[in-house]
């Protein structure tokens, strides 16, 4: 053991790989085993390792201008550079970008400018968020609030009712889905229910609700089809905001810019982060539409200042590097390249649909997860986490990095570099952890 508090880990554990190094698409842990990074890290270098044109941005910033902070109005070319773009490219009109460091602060930031906003436009009550189950927004104390999975809340004591945090369902069919109800009934149902509490609550109490285009942690859920239409149509009788949570889905994950474009939402506002860098530096961008930002004035002016800033909002490398990754990005057509190897690896995990262990397969673009049960026909679940938990490993021992998720569930989110020939590598692994599941399972070795 080393001198560490590790994040997001069972602090009984001890260490379980020293990773020494990356290249594409691969890590290599110290004793130069290589291991195809089936998970991006965290959902989030798509780019793959080492690309030396993000090196060569990166040793050229801090050379030039290693720090300038953004307080007082100072900024430098970086950030700017970096905030247009963004700009240019979000499906928010005349968007405006408040740069962070994490998808966690992002989205604290947009707590904050709810706020401001909510006194800016004569409704100050207006400052509940709805956030549905399954959701993942972050551990900060309000982004963790806004998560809707039971670890990331318990002993925390988080402060749901003062942040206004409301709660609405998943959108997980073959989990959440009433028997014999049909994908549009759930949907509608769904629909009803959300307009339910928000009459419950009071319509002009409430100001957003936070989504993620495909949920990521909560499990890799895709919601069904007309899922976020139906949403958006309630949201938009009351006059409530659809906050995107891109912080996975955004930068070509789904196979298009952003998750937002793929599943027909309008979103005004949006946090990005993960992908903004392919992670080569910590980045992330809180964005609202150009209404929003010009409200928040007001109020801002009243005080003299708009009391919110990290001392590294718009750090000159991450700004320099997102520039640059989105650069890449553009000029190599990722996200089109995403929609293409993402539509073959869709192909090819459905095919695991046949396995005695899979309940479900879901997935969309570069993202995937299947769904371990210990029964097909009833769907029942394993017990705990153990059964998700030996197959990770098994993969792993295979050489393939994938993800367990709570309920048993195997994430994958491969760097959007990847080739046929990795997606093929990723499918013999993983059938072969799998199969050294159902024998684990067989001998009542993970009961
Ligand atoms: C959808 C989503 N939002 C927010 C976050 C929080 O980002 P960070 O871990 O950078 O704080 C994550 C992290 O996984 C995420 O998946």
């Amino acid at each position: 053991m080393t001198a560490m508090i590790y994040p997001t880990t069972n602090p009984s554990a001890t260490e379980t790989m020293i990773v020494a190094r990356g290249e594409g698409p691969y890590i290599f842990d110290q004793a130069g085993k290589r291991y195809l990074e089936g998970m991006a890290g965290l959902w989030c270098t798509s780019l793959g390792y080492g690309n030396e044109e993000v090196i060569e941005t990166a040793t050229r910033q801090m050379r030039e201008l290693s720090f300038s902070h953004m307080f007082s109005g100072k900024t430098h070319p970086a950030a700017i550079e970096l905030a247009d773009k963004l700009a240019a490219m979000v499906p928010i009109d005349n968007a405006q970008v408040f740069l962070g460091n994490s998808g966690s602060d992002a989205n604290d930031t947009l707590v904050k400018l709810i706020r401001y906003y909510a006194v800016a436009s004569g409704q100050p009550q207006r400052t509940k968020i709805i956030a549905r189950e399954k959701g993942y927004h972050g551990v900060t104390v309000a982004s963790a609030a806004l998560t809707g999975l039971v670890p990331n809340h318990m002993h925390f004591q988080l402060p749901f009712d003062a942040l206004g945090v409301l709660r609405t369902g998943a959108p997980h069919y073959y989990r959440c889905a009433n028997e014999g109800e049909s994908q549009a009934e759930f949907v509608a149902r769904r629909a009803v229910e959300l307009e339910n509490l928000i009459l419950a609550e009071g319509p002009d109490t409430i100001a957003a609700m936070i989504a993620e285009p495909v949920n990521g942690a909560g499990g890799v859920i895709v919601p069904p089809e007309g899922y976020f239409e139906a949403v958006q149509a309630v949201l938009d009788r009351y006059g409530i905001l659809l906050w995107d949570d891109e912080v996975i889905c955004g930068f070509g994950r789904l196979g298009t810019d952003f998750g937002a474009t793929r599943l027909n939402m309008r979103p005004k506002m949006m946090a990005c982060a993960k992908a903004l860098s392919s992670a080569y530096v910590p980045v992330s961008a809180a964005i609202v539409s150009g209404d929003i930002a010009e409200a928040i004035a007001g109020p801002a002016s009243e005080l003299g200042v708009f009391g919110h800033g990290y001392t590294y909002s718009g750090h000159p490398l991450g700004c320099a590097v997102a520039a640059k990754v989105i650069d890449i990005y553009q000029r190599d057509r990722l996200f089109e390249h995403a929609a293409v190897i993402g539509a073959y690896l869709q192909t090819k995990l459905e095919s695991f649909l046949d396995h005695p262990l899979v309940g479900e397969v879901s997935g969309m673009g570069m993202l995937g997860a299947l769904e371990l049960v210990a029964d097909k026909a009833t769907k029942r679940p394993f017990e705990g986490m153990r059964v998700g938990q030996y197959c990770a490993a098994a993969a792993e021992q295979n050489g393939l990095i994938v993800r367990p998720l709570g309920g048993n569930r195997i994430a994958l989110c491969p760097p959007l570099i990847i080739l046929e020939e990795h997606v093929d590598e990723i499918i013999d692994k993983l059938g072969r952890a799998l199969d050294s599941t159902l024998d684990q399972v067989a001998t009542g070795a993970l009961a």
